[in-house]
C-alpha cells in the first residue's frame, strides 16, 4: 500500500525552453517581431510557419547564434544573453541546412564533433555505434557523406546532434527533403527521446508532422505569432467537426437526410458518393444519428465525425496554405 504525503502541491518545473519577446531586424525588416512562448520539460513544442514566417531566426536566437535586437530566450534556466555558454551546454541543434563534413565519413563525422564536446574516446566510439545503427547508417557509416542521399545526411546530422545527449534539442526542419518512409521513422527516434525526458522544440512546414509529433504548436507567421494551442484546440478554432455518414443505398439518403437534420444543423448531399454531411457537436450528435438510423432501419455503410486538419486551420489562420509558398528548395 502507498501513503502519499498528503496536499503536498509539487513545484512546478521551470520552463525548459522560454522565448521572451523576441525581436530580430534586419535593416528595414523584422524577421521576428515579438515572439514569446514557454515549452515545459519533456514535452515536444511545434513552430509551424510559412516560408520567411520567422523560424529559423527564431531558432537562431534560442540556441545563441545570432543576437536578439531586443527580447531573450532561456534555455534550462539559462539566458541565452548573458550565459551563452551553459545554453550551448544544454542544447543540441540540427539545423536547416546539414552542418556535417562532405569530405569526412558518417563515424569521422561523429569522432570530429564526438572530440569537440570532449567525449571519451571508448564512449564515444559506442555512443557513436549506436547512432548510426539507430538512424539505419551502420553500413555507411564509412563512406564519405559526400555520396549520402539527402535523407542520410539529415539523419546523420541529427545523429551527431545528440551525441551529448543534451536535455533540450532544436531541430529546423528536421524531415524536409526525407520520403515518406524515413521521416516516419525519424518521427518515431524523437518519440522515443521524449519518452526519455528530452525537450523537443522542432522548426516544420509540415502540418502533419506537428500533428504527430507536438503537444503543442505555435503558429508564426511574418514574424508574428498568430495561433498557439494543443493540436486539438487548434483544430477546434478551425471551426466544428463534421458528421459523415454514407448510407448503404441511395433510397435511404432522404430519410436520412431527414434525421440528420434534427440536429439543427444544415445537412449536405453528395449523392454519386450516397453520403451526407452536417456539423456536430461531437461524439453526442453522432452517437443521436447513429440511434436514429438504427431505429429507423436505414442502412449505413460509414458514419463518422471528421475534425477540420491543421491544414484547414492554416488555412484560417493565415488565409493561405502552406504549399502556396513552397518555392524554395523545390
Ligand atoms: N541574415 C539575414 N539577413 C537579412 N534578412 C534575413 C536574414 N535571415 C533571415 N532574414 C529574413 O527574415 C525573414 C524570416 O526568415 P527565416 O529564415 O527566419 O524564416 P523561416 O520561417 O525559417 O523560413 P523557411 O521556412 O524558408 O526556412 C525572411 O524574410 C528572411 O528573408
Ligand atoms: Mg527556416
Amino acid at each position: 500500500m502507498s501513503v502519499r504525503a498528503d496536499t503536498v502541491e509539487p513545484m512546478p518545473s521551470p520552463p525548459a525552453i522560454e522565448a521572451i519577446e523576441l525581436v530580430k531586424r534586419y535593416g528595414q525588416e523584422t524577421a521576428v517581431d515579438g515572439v514569446s512562448f514557454t515549452v515545459p520539460p519533456g514535452t515536444v513544442l511545434g513552430l509551424l510557419g510559412p516560408n520567411g514566417a520567422g523560424k529559423t531566426t527564431t531558432v537562431r536566437m534560442m540556441t545563441t547564434l545570432t543576437e536578439p535586437t531586443s527580447g531573450t530566450a532561456r534555455v534550462a534556466g539559462y539566458d541565452v544573453l548573458t550565459d551563452p555558454d551553459q545554453v550551448r551546454r544544454h542544447m543540441g541543434l540540427t539545423g536547416q541546412v546539414a552542418t556535417v563534413d562532405e569530405l569526412l565519413t558518417g563515424r569521422e563525422n561523429i569522432r570530429m564533433i564526438g572530440g569537440l564536446y570532449g567525449i571519451r574516446r571508448n564512449h564515444l566510439n559506442r555512443i557513436g555505434d549506436q547512432l548510426l545503427q539507430q538512424f539505419s547508417l551502420t553500413d555507411a557509416g564509412d563512406r564519405v557523406v559526400k555520396s549520402y542521399s539527402g535523407g542520410m545526411r539529415r539523419r546523420l546530422d541529427l545523429a551527431v546532434s545528440l551525441l551529448a545527449s543534451p536535455p533540450v534539442l532544436f531541430l529546423d526542419e528536421p524531415t524536409t527533403g526525407l520520403d515518406p518512409r524515413s521521416r516516419s521513422e525519424l518521427w518515431d527516434v524523437l518519440r522515443g527521446l521524449v519518452a526519455q525526458g528530452t525537450t523537443l522544440l522542432l522548426t516544420t512546414q509540415y502540418l502533419e508532422e506537428a500533428d504527430q509529433l507536438a503537444d503543442n504548436i505555435v503558429v508564426i507567421d511574418r514574424g508574428r505569432i498568430i495561433a498557439q494551442g494543443s493540436p486539438l484546440e487548434l483544430k477546434q478554432q478551425a471551426g466544428r467537426a463534421s458528421l459523415v455518414v454514407t448510407v448503404a443505398d441511395v433510397a435511404d439518403l432522404e430519410p436520412a437526410h431527414a434525421l440528420l437534420a434534427r440536429t439543427g444543423a444544415e445537412v449536405f448531399t453528395d449523392t454519386a458518393a450516397r453520403r451526407l454531411t452536417a456539423s456536430a457537436d461531437g461524439l453526442d450528435d453522432m452517437i443521436s444519428v447513429a440511434g436514429w438510423l438504427r431505429d429507423s432501419g436505414i442502412g449505413v455503410d460509414d458514419i463518422g465525425l471528421s475534425r477540420p486538419s491543421l491544414d484547414d486551420v492554416f488555412l484560417t489562420l493565415t488565409g493561405h496554405r502552406t504549399e502556396d509558398s513552397e518555392e524554395v528548395g523545390a
